[in-house]
């Protein structure tokens, strides 16, 4: 049976005559970029994330660039992140001028390692970068601490809905931040019809100059304050958003569901470690991510099957051939590097049968002679 690693028609199928109908009203209104729609979107996820402003843009690498420039981080400054992250979390570091510098991850979680951001602080450095990864809010109030004063872009673009226990009470992705950071790109658990993101702040000076940075720089049009950027949310995305948006919760439950049924299913496994969902955290699972041995070869078992998968990350920021000039070497973040060997990302959207979850973890037992 084949078992795709994500399929957004079976998505699509059950939304389709409200989301044509969104998109339509759009189309007859002939308002394609920000106004009504956008504005109700930003109002909305800023209910959801708890923060006071909400700014779409047009992507979640724009929704990372903007708060860079908006920080004034820029040449000769540093800025710590993640090496196992997405290209993008790094990749806009560098193009605002500054210098990423990789802090190693928790083998456990994925995620950003605070005593490895507390070392990488220097007095260059401007903001510090965690990303919420594969769903799994990183440990905020941690990295804080680590990097005291320090201004946190929280990259949530894997994570809107996540929501981490601290001090006692729930927080939202992106609720905590200086700036939150959301992606739209279709394989994300709230996914556009094209490209889309969203930075969520409290602080209201911020999220006028981000407004502003997305339109050129200008508060009034043909008025420039600031060099900024094309980076505008339309209103065709921003309406299909809507008619997804009340479904997030359900779509994420289900993946929570299915993370369950393979946590079970994958137990005993000797050579199979199912993810660590740190128990402060609620993971939206926009990723079901495994360590294995042999990953490439398993990887290799379940295609021939049918078995949709994929490597989240492949090789870590730090290794990257464009960041050499920054003089890293293997064993610069042996955590992450090792991460890079052994990860698997299963199929794990809310739409999967019983059986196609099945057909998964059998072929893996299988595979493992298990
Ligand atoms: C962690 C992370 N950061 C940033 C991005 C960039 O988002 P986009 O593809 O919408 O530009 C993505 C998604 O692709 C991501 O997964």
């Amino acid at each position: 049976m084949p078992v795709p690693l994500l399929d957004l028609r079976a998505q699509h199928a059950a939304i389709r005559d409200e989301v044509v109908r969104a998109m339509m009203e759009v189309v007859d209104s002939q308002h394609f970029i920000l106004g009504d729609q956008v504005e109700r979107l930003e109002a909305e996820v800023a209910e959801l994330s708890r923060t006071r402003f909400a700014i779409g843009c047009a992507s979640g690498t724009d929704a990372l660039l903007l708060p860079l420039r908006a920080l004034d981080v820029g040449r000769g400054d540093e800025v710590v992140t993640t090496p196992f992250t997405f290209f993008a979390t790094a990749g806009t570091i560098h193009n605002v001028g500054a210098t990423p510098v990789f802090a190693d991850i928790d083998p456990a979680t994925f995620n950003i390692d605070p005593a490895a951001v507390r070392a990488a602080v220097t007095p260059r450095t401007k903001a510090v970068v965690p990303v919420d990864l594969f769903g799994q809010m990183a440990p905020l109030e941690d990295v804080a601490a680590a990097a005291p004063g320090l201004p946190i872009i929280e990259d949530a673009a894997q994570s809107i809905g996540a929501r981490r226990r601290i001090d006692g009470a729930w927080r939202m992705a992106g609720e905590g931040a200086t700036v939150g950071t959301f992606s739209f790109f279709p394989s994300k658990n709230l996914g556009g019809y094209g490209d889309g993101g969203m930075m969520v702040t409290q602080d209201e000076a911020l999220a006028a100059r981000l407004r502003r940075l997305r339109v050129h720089g200008g508060a009034k049009q043909y008025f420039h304050d600031e060099v900024g950027y094309n980076s505008r949310l339309d209103a065709l995305q921003a309406a299909v958003l809507r008619t997804k948006l009340p479904h997030l919760a359900g779509w994420s439950a289900k993946r929570r569901e299915n993370a369950r049924f393979y946590d079970g299913a994958l137990r005993g496994i000797h050579y199979v470690r199912t993810p660590v969902i740190d128990p402060a955290n609620e993971s939206i699972f926009n990723q079901y991510t495994i360590r294995v041995e042999r990953r490439d070869e398993l990887q290799a078992y379940l295609k021939a099957r049918e078995i949709g998968t994929a490597i989240y990350y492949p090789l870590p920021l730090h290794l990257q051939p464009c960041f050499s000039y920054l003089g890293y070497r293997r064993g610069s973040c042996p955590e992450a590097e090792r991460a890079a060997g052994e990860v698997i990302s299963l199929p794990i959207y809310p739409e999967l049968s019983r059986a196609q979850l099945e057909e998964v973890a059998g072929a893996i037992r299988t595979f493992y002679g298990d």
